[in-house]
């Protein structure tokens, strides 16, 4: 019975080692070399002026303006915001939107909420807060208004930002900044 060690095992392994590296160093350079490339010719989805995002579908997927002015004035649109915060758009008279943003989440403990174009207002199911189309509160518990964030159109483009000028309902720096 022949015991004896292949001679042509070890040289094979070091062999496919060999190739695996010089692989590997290729694959990385190649990165390395495509990424800018790449990238320059991803078009831009997230901001890029004062902390800006596109307002975007719950899927993550950037909403066309007009897709949203195709609402009757005064519907209120809802859409994923900062940080993905569900945040109300106003649409209004002549193809535009409110610059004023209203986020869902009620001041109260949290609760998202619908708007409810009936009575026009928004309408907290969990504890019975209303707001009145501007987000101040018409009846509590909640006692802060909702949340504003920043609206501007730029062509289909829809961009949303934080709100820190004063708070144009209460004339005061707003509850959240
Ligand atoms: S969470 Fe909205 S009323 Fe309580």
């Amino acid at each position: 019975m022949d015991n004896s060690i292949s001679m042509e095992a070890p040289s094979m392994s070091r062999r496919q080692l060999l190739n695996f590296l010089t692989g590997a160093v290729l694959a990385t350079t190649a990165t390395g070399a495509l990424y800018p490339v790449v990238k320059f010719f991803t078009p831009p989805t997230e901001a890029s002026k004062g902390g800006a995002i596109l307002a975007k579908d719950k899927m993550g997927n950037v909403i066309p303006a007009s897709q949203i002015l195709a609402e009757a004035p005064g519907s209120r649109a809802l859409i994923a915001g900062l940080a993905g915060e569900p945040t109300y758009l106003i649409v209004k008279e002549g193809g535009t939107l409110d610059t004023m943003g209203i986020v869902n989440n009620c001041t109260h403990l949290g609760c998202t909420f619908p708007w409810n174009p009936n009575d026009n207002q928004f309408q907290c199911p969990c504890h019975g807060s209303q707001y009145a189309p501007d987000g101040t509160v018409e009846r509590g518990p909640a006692n802060r208004p909702l949340k504003l964030v920043n609206v501007r159109l730029e062509g289909e483009a829809i961009w949303i930002s934080p709100w820190i000028a004063l708070d144009p309902r209460t004339g005061e720096k707003p509850w959240w900044v």
